[in-house]
């Protein structure tokens, strides 16, 4: 199916950022117009429509803010990405706050670029599709591959946590699609058309925790020269999403705690509490309930956000869902570089099969997309694949083998027989954790590689 691609507004002041985004956002196969000033982006929306506009925040003159807020009252169904600059995670939840589908923060790689533009891409169109349709007929797995029996139980309960407020914890190794999943809960719930804030708390030094998750009132400390909203006010009418919540530092706990029991939030430096409307969705790679055993977690906390627990699977468990998913990237990637998806032969997919996939979803996103673009043949083979998956794929043990070879095997082997936990599988081998990541990177390097 020939794909139109989607067409960008990119704007930003400085030349060569601007130039560099342009660049870089063509070579994912966007039809990119750029403007250098909000004046000017505001003639280039009247002469065309556009899939997403991405606006630098800090512009002279009119600024990315008023922006936004341009293009959400006259274009409810084009996407907005706001790019900020260093420091400035408040002009970021203003700007989501006004309606940005998403926000960058600077320095950013170019992947980081592409998924944000994806994400504000998909919130889009969800957005269009709910103002055509009403939510309930659009499916709730929108974006999730898979129709393993764990994935379509996985399914089943996405759909009943869009169909109520509750909160939800979703648990599951690293890559396994949490995000994807709380993502699937907004767009197909009631609050589609609201926020979906995304935070990671665990990267919220403690001493910041409250001003960053209730805003704070001008006045309140030394530099709080404005009032400003918080993630919480961000999220109102919408969701929540708390990501890696085991990693949140005990002072933010308790205050999280009172924010969920009360429905309110108190702002720093103000003398009363404000209402809010939010749904929260939280996520965590580790287990929650060890945590707590350890005391590193509050156990009330807990009972809170676990009310309704989807726990992803990790993908070696999904059977044959790595072909679906497989071949869902294949086309993705291949539609991004302007190509057709390559085909994968039956050894290649067998050593897919075979591998244990620690990094799960996002492990073989990232393989596919590098299949794609370092080899231009129709057909991948076994032999195309990085070594870590051609050991899987190795079925003679034949004598003339390295030592390399014969203990990245032996690693490969003891790692799936540990399920996957790098702890255990060190454990195992007689080795610390970190010495077998060493290995693993050399192993998963490949020759190819380094
Ligand atoms: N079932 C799926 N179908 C299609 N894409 C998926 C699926 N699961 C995950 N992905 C993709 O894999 C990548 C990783 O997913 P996501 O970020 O949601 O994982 P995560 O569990 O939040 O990982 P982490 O614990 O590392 O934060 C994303 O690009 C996501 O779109
Ligand atoms: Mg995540």
């Amino acid at each position: 199916m020939p794909a139109v691609p989607e067409r960008l507004l990119v704007v930003d002041d400085t030349p060569t950022a601007l130039e560099i985004l342009s660049r870089t956002l063509t070579a994912c196969g966007y039809a990119v117009t750029s403007s250098a000033s909000v004046a000017e982006a505001v003639r280039a929306l009247e002469a065309g429509p556009f899939d997403l506009v991405l606006t630098d925040y800090r512009m002279p003159g009119a600024s990315g803010m008023d922006l936004v807020r341009h293009v959400r009252e006259n274009l409810p169904g084009t996407g907005v990405v706001m790019v900020t600059g260093y420091g400035s995670i408040q002009g970021a939840v203003s700007a989501v706050k006004l309606g940005a589908d998403e926000y960058l923060a600077k320095p950013f790689t170019d992947d980081e670029l592409e998924a944000c533009v994806r994400r504000a891409l998909e919130a889009a169109a969800a957005r269009r599709a709910a103002g055509r349709l009403a939510s309930a007929v659009v499916g709730p797995s929108r974006g999730i591959v898979g129709g393993s029996a764990a994935m379509r139980a996985v399914r089943a309960l996405i759909e009943r946590a869009a169909r109520s407020t509750a909160t939800v914890l979703i648990t599951g190794e690293s890559g396994t699609g949490k995000e994807l999943a709380a993502r699937a809960i907004h767009y197909s719930g009631a609050r589609a058309a609201a926020a979906f804030v995304a935070v990671n708390v665990a990267a919220i030094p403690e001493p910041l925790a409250e001003s960053e998750l209730f805003g704070y009132v001008r006045g309140a400390f030394t530099g709080a020269l404005e009032t400003r909203a918080g993630f919480f006010q961000a999220a109102d009418g919408g969701t929540l999403f708390l990501d890696e919540v085991g990693g949140m530092p005990p002072g933010m706990q308790a205050k999280l705690l009172r924010a969920l029991q009360d429905r309110e939030v108190t702002m720093v430096g103000a003398r009363r509490a404000t209402r809010v409307d939010v749904r929260v969705i939280s996520a965590t790679n580790q287990d929650l309930a060890t945590l707590v055993g350890r005391g590193a977690f509050r156990e009330d906390l807990y009972y809170r956000l676990n009310v309704l627990a989807i726990e992803l699977p990790p993908l070696r468990d999904r059977g044959d869902d790595i072909f679906e998913l497989a071949g869902h990237f294949l086309r993705q990637y291949a539609r991004e570089h302007g190509r057709e998806p390559p085909r994968l032969t039956r050894r290649a997919l067998a050593a897919l099969r075979r591998h244990v996939w620690p990094g799960n979803v996002r492990e073989l996103a990232n393989l596919v997309q590098r299949l794609v673009v370092m080899t231009e043949e129709p057909e991948i083979d076994a032999a195309d694949l990085p070594s870590l998956l051609r050991f899987a794929a190795a079925s003679g043990r034949g004598a003339a083998r390295t030592l390399a070879e014969v203990e990245a095997e032996h690693v490969l082997a003891v790692l799936a027989g540990a399920g996957g936990n790098r702890t255990r599988a060190a454990e195992i081998l007689g080795i610390d954790r970190k010495t077998l990541g060493q290995k693993l990177r050399r192993i998963q390097g490949g020759p190819d590689h380094g």
